[in-house]
Parts: C-alpha cells; sequence; structure tokens
C-alpha cells in the first residue's frame, strides 16, 4: 500500500538477483585491477568491450539497439503502444582510473535484469521500456563530467563535447569513431517518458542507518574549475628564498583554502582538487607552473555561488602575495538539482511494495539522471554501499541490497509504464 493508501501496479514478480551479480562480476572483469576495482576510462578499448558485451546482452534480450551521435546507446524493448514515449533507465560503464565494479555499471545492468525478468515473466508493457549506456559520465579522461547525458539534455553542444582532449591530445571525437561508437542517430531528440536511475549510494548515510532504499530527492550542484599557477622556474640552491615565485607554494594555498571553505560551509559543501600536474616536475627547480582542479559542490545554489566567491577572493590574496599570475577557467557547472515528485513517489511506492526499509536521500554524486531531470520526470534509487565508499577499487555492495534495488527499479517503471 502507498503511501497516499492507493495501490497501483504492484508487480507479482521479482529480479533474479544471482543473475544480476553475475552480469556485475561478469562486466567488471573488463579492466578488472588487481585490487578488485575497475579502471576503463571513457572511449578506451575496455570502453568499447564492454559496450560490445552489453550491447549484446540485450539483444540475446530481444532489445534493439541504436547510437547516438555521442555514443550514448539507447537499448529499447518494444512496448504495446510503441508510439508512447519509453520508460527509460540507465546510467554509465565508464569508470574512474582506480573505480569500483558498481559505480555506473549497477544502473545499467540493474535495466537489463528488469527487461531479462519481464521478458522470463511474459509481461508487456503499454510504453516501451529503455536502458540507456550514457558517454563518460566519469568526466576523468574527458571534461565535462556527465558528458552525453549533457549533450543530450541541450547543457552543452555537441561540437564542444566532439572537442574536447585527454591528456595525450586524443579527441572525443576521433575516440568515437575509433571505438566505433560514433552513432548514426542525432543526440537529443529521442523522447522520453520518464527516467530510473539505480546506483550506488557512494556515501555512508543508508549504511548508519541501516536501511536499504533511498529514494533521491535531488543531487548536489557542483562546479569544476581548472586553475593554472604560473610563477618563474629558477635553480633549488643559489635562488634566495624572498626572490621566488615558486608556483607550487602558491598553488598549495589555494588548494587547502579549497577544501577549508567547504568546511566553512558544512554540512552540505564540499572541495576538493583531485588533479595536479607541476612543471617541470624536478627536484631541483623551483616549480614554475602548476595546474589543478577544483571541485566544489552544495546543494543550495546561493551557498555554491559564496563559495565561489570566496575562492576568488583567496586567488586574489595569492596573486598578489606570491608575485604569481593565476588563471580560474570554470569548466563544468551543474546545479543543484531536484527530481520529479511523482518519480520519487513511484521509488516510494516500489519500496513498500517488496517490504524493503526506504528513506528519502540527497546524493553527492553527479549523475546522469541530473541532466535527464531537464528533459523528463526523472527519479533515483540509492542502494547502500560498504562503508559508504566509492570512487576506490574496494568499492563493494551486498548483493541483497543491489537485488532490492533492481526490484524498486523494476516496479517503479512498471508504475510509469501501465503494466499491461
Ligand atoms: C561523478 O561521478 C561525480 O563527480 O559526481
Ligand atoms: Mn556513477
Ligand atoms: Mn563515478
Amino acid at each position: 500500500m502507498s503511501s497516499d493508501g492507493t495501490k497501483r501496479n504492484t508487480p507479482n514478480v521479482s529480479i533474479n538477483g544471482k543473475r544480476l551479480h553475475n552480469s556485475l562480476m561478469q562486466l567488471a572483469s573488463i579492466g578488472a585491477t588487481e585490487r578488485g576495482g575497475v579502471c576503463r576510462l571513457a572511449l578506451t578499448d575496455l570502453d568499447r568491450k564492454a559496450r560490445d558485451l552489453v550491447v549484446t546482452w540485450a539483444q540475446e534480450a530481444g532489445m534493439s539497439v541504436t547510437v547516438d551521435a555521442i555514443g550514448n546507446i539507447f537499448m529499447r524493448r518494444e512496448g504495446e503502444r510503441p508510439s508512447l514515449p519509453p520508460i527509460a533507465c540507465g546510467s554509465h560503464i565508464d569508470t574512474q582510473p582506480t573505480g569500483g565494479k558498481f559505480d555506473g555499471n549497477y544502473g545499467v545492468l540493474a535495466g537489463l535484469e528488469v527487461v531479462r525478468t519481464l521478458n522470463d515473466a511474459g509481461i508487456t508493457t503499454q510504453a516501451p521500456l529503455e536502458v540507456i549506456v550514457w558517454t563518460n559520465e566519469e568526466g576523468s579522461r574527458f571534461v565535462p563530467v556527465m558528458m552525453g547525458s549533457g549533450v543530450f539534455a541541450g547543457a552543452f553542444s555537441l561540437e564542444s563535447a566532439y572537442g574536447a582532449k585527454d591528456l595525450h591530445g586524443a579527441s572525443v571525437r576521433d575516440e568515437l569513431e575509433r571505438i566505433g561508437y560514433l552513432g548514426a542517430s542525432p543526440c537529443g531528440i529521442h523522447p522520453l517518458g520518464a527516467y530510473f536511475e539505480a546506483h550506488i549510494e557512494q556515501g555512508p548515510v543508508l549504511e548508519d542507518a541501516g536501511i536499504t532504499i533511498g529514494a533521491v530527492t535531488g543531487v548536489l550542484g557542483l562546479r569544476w574549475y581548472n586553475c593554472v599557477v604560473t610563477g618563474m622556474e629558477a635553480h633549488a640552491g643559489p635562488t634566495p628564498m624572498p626572490r621566488r615565485k615558486d608556483a607550487l607554494q602558491a598553488s598549495l594555498r589555494i588548494m587547502s583554502e579549497t577544501v577549508a571553505i567547504a568546511h566553512r560551509f558544512a554540512p552540505h559543501g564540499r572541495g576538493t582538487v583531485g588533479f595536479v600536474q607541476v612543471f617541470p616536475n624536478s627536484r631541483n627547480v623551483i616549480p614554475g607552473r602548476v595546474q589543478f582542479s577544483i571541485d566544489l559542490r552544495h546543494y543550495d545554489e546561493a551557498q555554491l555561488d559564496a563559495m565561489e566567491r570566496e575562492l576568488h577572493s583567496c586567488i586574489n590574496v595569492v596573486r598578489s602575495d606570491h608575485g604569481v599570475s593565476i588563471a580560474l577557467e570554470q569548466v563544468s557547472n551543474v546545479p543543484a538539482c531536484h527530481f520529479d515528485a511523482e518519480c520519487i513517489k513511484s521509488v516510494e511506492r516500489g519500496a513498500q511494495a517488496y517490504g524493503y526499509a526506504w528513506m528519502p536521500a540527497v546524493s553527492g554524486a553527479g549523475h546522469d539522471a541530473v541532466y535527464t531531470a531537464r528533459v523528463t520526470p526523472t527519479g533515483m534509487i540509492f542502494v547502500p554501499c560498504k562503508d559508504g565508499i566509492s570512487h576506490n577499487e574496494i568499492e563493494d555492495a551486498k548483493p541483497e541490497d543491489l537485488e532490492a534495488g533492481c526490484n524498486v527499479l523494476l516496479a517503479a517503471m512498471l508504475d510509469r509504464a501501465h503494466a499491461g
């Protein structure tokens, strides 16, 4: 029974948790690391191998597959009324360099397991169902983050995404072509009736509360910057301390302040420097140039504006104290997102239908769902992950929780697709 007292489309089927887990482990073998994680950066040969495997599984499940111009993969199970916009789910299968087995992969394979379950049970939906693999969600090899869903939702242009380059100068367009996923269909004209994304929480709240399902209400806003500090290279021995323009020492102050700002904006503030390059990176040369990333997050846009202002003040002080030049460029700006009330209810009803303990949850991590929310009603389902750890090779989740989240995904999709 739902919170509004009605009983709607409660499924009388359950997904196959063992099959879901086997698929997750099989996919995780592509790019498996020695420490039990996965390194499968976007648009590499490993990404191609993983995409090929997922597409093969979808075809075996009777789904048709199309790929759009940014490499997003749409895997479709036809409905009784093909003209209805599809009820979709999905996530990403690219990983961080020291990524885990579940981030993103779970959302895609949970969608596939929903389809396999409906096939086994002989259930047809009114609306078609689609499982989507979004390109380059992680933003590790290519910036911006959530690239495929961002182009899909019109947040930035296909041309700007194509032009993004990795550290070795390879472009998104060339790499899509090279791995065979530069699709024919235009990006973004594909209508969706609703979108659900199942994901591990990547934080500790559900596990600490002993709750199985998070009905996600929204996602923290995220701003990414490239910061380049230019000082002057000089000899580490003869150059007196007061005469130096040490780009690394100046950078360290900005890096510390990034974290300090987040602490001042607790509990929702976040500040991270995760990527650093020092030039010329030689022991006895005072660093002349440092390039690093800044990642600021907060649930409230006004607070995020204030965090950004504090960052700028710090940069002004450091510039004059150290006599260096500093360039700060914003490379991603994804405002805080609030999901669709009806989709959140579909998730809650799904959890209730299966008898799982659930609670509202806020996502600290960015997700493709943030961009789909701009073009279609969207909701997310969280399940706990071990010790709240993600973006780490030891990332782990209990098979029973993964099964529960997938059952809720099934229920939520059926709720919207009006099971026939
Ligand atoms: C995406 O993984 C993010 O940075 O939140
Ligand atoms: Mn993810
Ligand atoms: Mn991630």
